[in-house]
């Protein structure tokens, strides 16, 4: 058990802050430790006396992090700057993940991705991999060594992209459906069918990633959509008959609970309506579009909508793997869709959508995201007074709004002190 401070959510996503908290874990059910008690100190303390405590006076503990929407393939490809999101693609990306058609390649970047991201204070990603099936082999090896919730899954490309990475479409299909029997659901790891986006996939492609999506209703599923104005202009073209970008996914049975679409900055109101309707999720990538110059996703319509939404990299398009670094852009960015100028997000709310949120959009609420008895446990010790004026200004603090805002200005790597992983030995 630990005695620190604590941040966590209420069931409907309001921030509760223990200054004087205690957090309890204990091996659970599925054979790794999950959350038993988090709470007031005072209030817990007598139920656990017998329990060993790790007094950490000064320090945080929050839920580890969730990244919504992550390229680990492209850690080679973050600051490659471009014209826009396609020509990105052409000249940085795909010879970037060509060579992930080499297992070592794959294997030494799945380690350093993971590492990487423990070291930012994220336990959970859903995550791209390549079109080559051993890139998805590497990546949940690595993750599993680890004891990991990671989700990822095969690219299906095979369109329109270079002889490296371009699939065969019925190849595609068999090798998609054999990694989801041969990963979902062990241990911590999940599946995610992975149609690139619509122009990369040809009608069949799509077609039969529908069909393994309705077969295999709790894998996931993740693409891109409504992220460039050229990018969705070649969209329509290729599908016509569909209504919008967005409604091609959704006329190929690609719109269900667990579907997560990165971007779905150029929406209508139609569009928003639809994600509702579907439960799908969108992956909000700040850092990316602010980069690309992609647009900036409209947070206040998303929430009047009422579709699910949360915060993510989208590294390589994204520049940073810190989620400190996403919710200040999404903090900047927010400020464009709201009505009274001035105002953004508040710090509780966007920390939520890196977090508990996050697990809401991915159907995991309850499991991860947060602390609170029955989530896994995975979560993070901050240090407030990591660096000199982070310090200064977390001791200035008079409310958990401004403590946390402090963090997200001014915080990193630096104030994640260490990271617990429900899955990890020892
Ligand atoms: N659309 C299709 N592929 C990609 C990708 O790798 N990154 C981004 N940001 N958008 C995409
Ligand atoms: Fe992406």
């Amino acid at each position: 058990a630990w005695r620190a401070s604590l941040l966590r959510f209420d069931a409907d996503g309001t921030a509760v802050y223990d200054r004087d908290g205690l957090l309890v874990t204990a091996p659970g059910p599925q054979g790794w430790r999950v959350i038993v008690a988090a709470g007031d100190f005072a209030t817990l303390a007598p139920r656990f006396a017998a329990v060993p405590l790790q007094h950490l006076p000064g320090r945080i503990l929050a839920p580890g992090f969730i990244d919504l929407h992550v390229h680990y393939p492209q850690l080679d490809v973050i600051g490659s700057p471009a014209e826009g999101l396609l020509p990105w693609l052409e000249h940085y990306t795909f010879p970037a993940e060509a060579r992930f058609a080499n297992p070592e390649h794959a294997t030494e970047l799945a380690g350093l991705f993971l590492d990487e991201l423990a070291r930012h204070g994220v336990t959970t990603a859903l995550a791209f991999s390549t079109s080559h099936p051993a890139s998805v082999d590497a990546l949940f090896s690595a993750a599993r060594r680890r004891g990991l919730r990671l989700i990822t899954g095969k690219c299906l490309q095979d369109r329109h992209s270079p002889e490296a990475v371009r699939d065969e479409t019925e190849q595609s299909l068999l090798d998609t459906e054999a990694l989801i029997q041969r990963w979902h659901g062990v241990d911590r790891l999940g599946y995610a069918i992975t149609p690139r986006f619509a122009p990369s996939c040809s009608e069949a492609q799509l077609r039969g990633a529908g069909t393994l999506a309705a077969r295999y209703p709790d894998v996931w599923i993740q693409s891109h959509v409504a992220e460039n104005r050229d990018e969705i202009r070649w969209a329509r073209a290729l599908f016509p008959n569909s209504r919008s970008y967005l409604a091609i996914y959704d006329d190929h049975g690609l719109m269900r609970e667990r579907a997560v679409y990165a971007h779905c900055i150029h929406f209508d109101a139609d569009d928003r309506a639809l994600m509702r309707q579907r439960h799908t999720a969108a992956a909000v990538c700040p850092t990316s579009n602010l980069f690309l110059g992609s647009g900036f996703f409209d947070f206040a319509a998303a929430a009047e909508a009422g579709f699910l939404h949360g915060l993510a990299s989208d590294v390589g398009g994204g520049t940073s793997l810190s989620p400190f670094r996403t919710m200040l852009a999404a903090y900047e960015v927010a400020r464009e869709g709201q009505t009274k100028p001035g105002v953004s997000l508040p710090a509780t709310r966007l920390w939520w959508l890196h977090t508990a949120g996050a697990a809401a959009a991915l159907g995991l609420a309850g499991v991860v995201g947060n602390l609170a008895p029955g989530c896994d446990a995975d979560f993070i010790v901050l240090d407030p007074a990591a660096t000199p004026l982070l310090a200064r200004r977390s001791g200035q603090a008079r409310s958990l709004e401004e403590l946390l805002m402090a963090l997200i200005v001014l915080g990193d790597d630096r104030a994640v002190v260490s990271v617990h992983v429900a899955g990890a030995q020892g």
